[in-house]
């Protein structure tokens, strides 16, 4: 155990913890923290050089590249965190549905899962297979010490039962919804086996020196507010606690959520992800100031002049108000063919964004 030294609250307001850590527990903070989703990535040159002598689950799986990898990419950027680098996909294997990424393709699960008997088959107790996850997090924690935030992170139950049901990527995720609605039992069955692979999953990466967990519910969006809530929410719900219980923060994230988010909200995740369909203000509101919130740029803003670029940036930051428990990043990943400079860009407005500013502007 670490001790930390005693100190007066005037001291800790700043100097306790990094920036991003201190953001997602609603602390205040110098300045407002920024990192971005898929900052490590094809739009990246060191990223695809690595790239040409690996696949994308060869670097997953060996500790010193996934960390080169995470830590390139931090630094380059100069953001408040880092996000180890794995894919949502891995816990697939050890429940023994292999996969693989296709070029131009995306993820392709070979045998999917569309009975009760395919999920009576999945494998609950081989989650120490993503031991390597482990690893490469405590290399770029020792690299960093403490600088930056470390975030781990894992699909949602409902965004990882999709890609095993479709396969893939869908479009309708016609599949999933079949078994959600025709098959209570196996649906069920196929979230609790997920929520306990995941959750030892995320307890190898918090012990490994995680800061912060992020749940990726991407698909959440394909959902009805009335079917997320029957199907989706109660496990995500179980999720989220059993990672705070280790200790950690966690943020709960999903695209196209504007009608989801008081749902979302009730999962108690500390931060909720926001997508950039909708005003940071709005958002906030519809999640309740009691959570803090990260987002929302659209990362295609990203290819604008950056005159555009600034004042979309300077809108989001406005639209947090200076409030305590902003971290500034995009309303969904970074795509290829992003300018680096323009990236790097944005970490220099955001850190000179003067919040006080802000906060006066929207309080008088
Ligand atoms: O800096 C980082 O964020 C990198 C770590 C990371 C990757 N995948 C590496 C990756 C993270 C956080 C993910 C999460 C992930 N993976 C999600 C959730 C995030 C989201 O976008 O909502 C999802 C849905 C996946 C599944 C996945 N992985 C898809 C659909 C694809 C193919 C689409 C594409 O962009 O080609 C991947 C491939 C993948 N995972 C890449 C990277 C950097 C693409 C680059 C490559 O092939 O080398």
């Amino acid at each position: 155990m670490k001790s930390t030294p005693k100190q007066t609250p005037s001291v800790d307001s700043l100097l306790n913890g990094n920036r991003f850590v201190r953001a997602c527990l609603r602390k205040p903070v110098d300045c407002t923290p920024v990192w971005f989703l898929r900052q490590a990535g094809r739009y990246m040159q060191e990223y695809r050089d690595v790239r040409k002598h690996h696949t994308l689950v060869e670097i997953c799986r060996q500790p010193d590249l996934a960390a080169e990898v995470t830590i390139t990419a931090a630094e380059k950027l100069g953001v408040d965190a880092a996000i180890i680098f794995a894919d949502l996909l891995l816990p697939l294997e050890p429940m023994g549905l292999p996969f693989e990424f296709q070029a131009g393709e995306g993820p392709v699960v070979h045998q999917p899962v569309r009975t009760a008997q395919d999920v009576a088959a999945l494998h609950i107790d081989r989650a120490d297979e993503l031991e390597y996850v482990a690893r490469a997090i405590q290399k770029v924690v020792s690299h960093f010490g403490g600088r930056l935030g470390i975030v781990g992170f894992c699909g949602a139950p409902y965004t990882l039962a999709s890609y095993m049901i479709e396969g893939g990527g869908s479009r309708n995720y016609i599949h999933t919804k079949q078994l959600m609605y025709g098959d209570n039992s196996a649906w069920r069955r196929l979230l609790d086996k997920l929520v306990v692979v995941l959750t030892h999953y995320c307890r190898l990466q918090v012990e490994a020196g995680a800061d912060v967990i992020q749940i990726f519910d991407s698909w959440a969006g394909s959902l009805s507010l009335a079917d997320y809530r029957d199907y989706a929410l109660e496990a995500s719900t179980r999720l989220v606690r059993a990672v705070q219980a280790m200790g950690v923060p966690v943020i709960y994230f999903g695209v196209e959520t504007t009608g989801l988010l008081a749902a979302m909200a009730s999962t108690r995740a500390d931060v909720i992800g926001l997508d950039w369909r909708q005003p940071l203000d709005e958002g906030w509101r519809a999640v309740g100031h009691t959570r803090a919130v990260q987002g929302n740029l659209d990362p295609i803003t990203l290819f604008a002049p950056l005159e555009i670029l600034e004042n979309r940036v300077k809108e989001v930051l406005r639209a947090a108000a200076g409030r305590p428990g902003h971290i500034f990043n995009l309303g969904h990943g970074i795509v290829p063919g992003t300018p680096v400079e323009n990236v790097q860009a944005v970490v220099k407005m955001v850190h000179q964004f003067r919040l006080a500013e802000a906060a006066e502007a929207v309080h008088g």
